[in-house]
């Protein structure tokens, strides 16, 4: 889709001022890092552990799951901070062959952190060499060609991987075994957008009414990067038709603006909803068809539209497809006789 969606929980790309902001925004510290409580009690143990036992072994390699802009890169950076590491950053696609992984690898340095995004996206030899990498911190690799080939073997420095990806499902199963700690995290609940809302505020030196806080919250998608990217709009909207203070008048006028509806869902979420029902109503709808009915990628649709929906309850997995539940029905007549 062409349109530039307010709700992409994606980041932003590039070397943008929006960019430069979601930087200054990312927690650093465990204690500023908000909510997933559950992670961070594991993380911890798991990093005061290693930094008890003092003999050289590194924190197990850990794998964090779930929708995009709910803090997984951001763990990762926090993670490397609280080892006292330093953090390497690459991402499934950018490792293109063997060779580039095994010149990251030979670089890193006893007990640094590297962090992999999108690790599902892995090509499959890279796959291979990194399996070996992450067990034994050995690296095989053969030097010349043909009769002559021989294999070597090198040792690497002990380093851990923070892996990260949308699903874990298309994930190789050797390569999920390698990870010693697995975490899924969780959509966050209201109070915790409220405070994310409220500390990015801080940081960026706006006045924000409870009430507006509060509002705002219940649109977030109850993911923090969304929070922080509708917060920014309301900010320049009340910049530009008020004082610059939000209060409730402001971010509900805001929010109309985006057309952003009570549960969250943008004009995109409600238009895939409508599609669907209205042409296949209450039967189940296969993810190919839904993203010919919306002209997305069906990868787009799993990964950014429907954990919410799933979420919310607005939309229900079946093994023959998808369906708009009853809630879902009920969610677009209301928002029908609204708008
Ligand atoms: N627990 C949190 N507390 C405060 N802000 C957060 C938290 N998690 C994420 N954020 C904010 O949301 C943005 C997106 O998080 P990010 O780690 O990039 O998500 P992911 O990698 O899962 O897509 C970050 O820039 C950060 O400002
Ligand atoms: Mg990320």
């Amino acid at each position: 889709m062409a349109i530039e969606r307010l709700v992409e929980p994606t980041a932003a790309p590039g070397d943008t001022e929006e960019e430069r902001i979601e930087i200054s925004l990312r927690p650093v510290t465990f204690d500023e890092y908000i909510g997933q409580e559950h992670l961070k009690n594991n993380i911890r143990l798991a990093i005061d552990a290693v930094k008890k036992r003092n003999d050289g072994s590194t924190l197990d390699h850990v794998l964090l799951y779930g929708p995009p802009g709910l803090g997984k890169t951001t763990m990762a950076g926090v993670i490397a901070h609280e080892l006292g590491a330093s953090l390497r950053v690459t991402s499934g696609p950018a490792i293109e062959r063997a060779g580039d992984l095994a010149s990251i690898l030979t670089n890193l340095k006893d007990g640094d952190v590297l962090f992999i995004d999108e690790i599902h996206r892995l090509r499959r030899a890279v796959e291979e060499v990194l399996y070996s990498a992450m067990e034994d911190y050995k690296l095989d690799i053969v030097i010349g060609k043909g009769p002559g080939a021989r294999s070597v073997r090198l040792d690497l420095p002990k380093f851990t991987v923070i892996g990260a990806t949308t699903r874990t499902g298309s994930l190789a199963g050797p390569l999920r075994d390698r990870f010693g700690i697995i975490h899924r995290l969780e959509y966050y609940r209201e109070s915790e957008i409220e405070q994310i809302i409220n500390r990015t505020a801080g940081i960026l030196k706006t006045e924000i009414k409870p009430d507006a806080t509060e509002l705002l919250a219940t649109r977030s998608r109850l993911t923090p990067r969304i929070a922080n990217r509708i917060f920014k709009r309301v900010r320049d909207y009340a910049d530009v038709n008020g004082d610059g203070i939000i209060d409730t008048a402001v971010a509900k006028n805001a929010l109309e603006l985006m057309e952003i509806d009570y549960l969250g869902l943008d004009p995109a979420d409600r238009n895939m909803l409508k599609l669907m029902y209205e042409n296949y109503g209450e039967r189940p709808v296969g993810l190919t068809t839904i993203a010919a009915l919306t002209g997305d990628e069906a990868t787009t649709i799993e990964d950014f539209y429907e954990p919410y929906l799933l979420q919310m309850g607005l939309l229900a997995r079946t093994p023959k497809g998808r369906v708009v539940t009853e809630k879902g029905k009920k969610h677009l007549q209301k928002i029908k006789n609204k708008v």
